[in-house]
């Protein structure tokens, strides 16, 4: 059992708070070291995550120099260890100069056993998610995009887009069920360029969007003068899809006397237009969607179960954005490459509470509100990482609770520097002085947290 739990590399000479913190921990395995060669000897045996580092180790137990090297050196094996620095009494200055050389967070002693333990959980919980994410990036190839244009690296999505794939070559109707923003119109395409239609029109028409009175003669067309207004003989979306797909997106919208007319074309095959007297035979390959209970409108009688059976020949669920595991990060990534790219912004990835709170959140509205998001918050980053707070969610993970004391002081540092530069017009010295702090740790605070002045 024990040798499955994570390792814990404690870096800390005094013998008595090794002993404690050997034992403080049940969920790791905590090894220690009390010197640099020893925690060096440890990161190679055990390739630890989350390392805690007290700056003053022997020789120089009062400096912090043989600590610093240690940090370096762990950084340079392996970037993506976490370490946390232990800072004494007054060291708070040197445990924020190890944090912009790459350390994770640090704790002030004396050694508040559930705090550090808070604190260390955190660490391990990023490293997970920082590790898989590195993980998808690197499995998908090049960009985890299945079926031309969708990215995923959830086996519930890849599945889904596989069963596309195998029935995207039959003409059967196709009834995708899924929440808003989960992606139905790009599957439906996804079904019409898979299919030998590939090369025919893809239509397109949201039921739902279109009044009750319009919807008839946008799908049948009509004739020249069959009412105010008709002045000339349009067709249908159902004629303009010959050949190819008609997507029929929330089609549990379609009132009940379309319905019927809807049902009758596709037993015949034939249209007839508005006011018209010729049947026009049509191939199509139907597609549609919607986000509606439909069962329950069945039973309801406000859907008929003739057409439902029509139209879901096979019927496929896509999964909600929560449901599939690591894909919320996985987007994140691809649409702040595509957003920055477009309006030019310099901003280059995500900060780990932003990572954070991505995994965290719900997301409700499914890839169309991580789309959006991300696109906000390409535009109103202003440093060269996107934070939690340019997410703007306003749930607990975000602004409310943030991951750790660190996270809450690097958004309360950031609010405060922005509002003195800005009261300041940018001046770094006239900054500082707002902020009670020297022109060097303004630099610093500047560089630490990517932000420009
Ligand atoms: N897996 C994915 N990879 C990349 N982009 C995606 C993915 N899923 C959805 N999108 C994008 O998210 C947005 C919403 O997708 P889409 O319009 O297909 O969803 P929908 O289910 O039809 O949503 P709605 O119910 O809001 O109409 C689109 O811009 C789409 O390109
Ligand atoms: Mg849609």
């Amino acid at each position: 059992m024990s040798d499955k739990k994570p390792i814990l590399l404690v870096v800390e000479d005094d013998e008595g708070l090794q002993r404690q913190l050997r034992w403080a921990y049940e969920d790791y395995e905590v090894v220690v070291a009390g010197d640099r060669a020893t925690a060096i000897d440890m990161m190679r045996l055990h390739e630890p995550a989350v390392v805690t580092l007290d700056l003053g180790l022997p020789p120089d137990p009062d400096g912090t120099s043989e600590g610093f090297a240690t940090l370096e050196t762990i950084r340079s094996l392996k970037p993506d260890t976490k370490v946390i620095i232990a800072s004494g009494h007054g060291a708070r200055e040197s445990a924020l100069t190890a944090i912009a050389s790459g350390a994770y967070d640090f704790y002030q002693k004396p050694v508040d056993i559930d705090e550090l333990g808070h604190i260390v959980g955190r660490a391990f919980h990023l490293h997970g998610i920082e590790r898989e994410n590195a993980r998808l990036e690197a499995a998908g190839g090049k960009d985890n995009s299945v079926l031309g244009g969708m990215i995923t690296a959830a086996p519930e999505m890849l599945k889904v887009a596989r069963t596309i794939e195998r029935v995207a070559g039959a003409d059967v109707s196709v009834m995708l069920l899924g929440a808003s923003g989960t992606g139905k119109e790009l599957l439906a395409r996804g079904v019409h360029d898979e299919s030998p239609r590939a090369d025919k029109p893809f239509v397109a028409i949201n039921c739902a969007a279109i009044p009750e009175n319009l919807l008839e003669a946008e799908l049948f067309g009509y004739e020249k003068g069959a009412f105010t207004g008709a002045v000339k003989t349009t067709e249908g979306k159902i004629e303009l899809a010959e050949g190819g797909t008609l997507f029929l997106d929330e089609v549990g919208d379609i009132p009940l006397p379309l319905q019927v007319k809807l049902l009758r074309f596709l037993q015949e095959r034939v249209v007839e237009r508005i006011g018209g007297r010729k049947q026009i035979a049509v191939d199509v390959r139907i597609v549609c969607a919607t986000h509606q209970d439909l069962d329950a409108m069945i039973a309801a009688q406000t859907f008929r179960d003739d057409l439902y059976y029509r139209l879901a020949e096979i019927v496929v669920k896509i999964p909600s954005l929560a449901e599939r595991a690591g894909d919320a990060a996985l987007l994140a990534r691809h649409f702040l490459r595509k957003f920055a790219e477009e309006v030019k912004s310099p901003v280059k990835g995500f900060a780990p509470d932003a990572l954070a709170a991505i995994d965290s959140h719900d997301w409700p509205g499914n890839v169309r509100e991580l789309e959006n998001r991300i696109k906000r918050a390409a535009i109103m980053a202003d440093g060269k990482l996107v934070t939690a707070a340019d997410l703007d969610f306003d749930d607990e993970a975000g602004e409310s609770d943030p991951l750790n004391l660190k996270a809450a002081r690097e958004i309360a540092d950031r609010g405060a520097i922005r509002s003195a530069l800005s009261r300041a017009e940018g001046n770094i010295s006239q900054s500082a002085k707002l902020l009670g702090i020297s022109r060097p740790t303004l630099y610093d605070l500047l560089k630490q947290y990517e932000m420009s002045a």
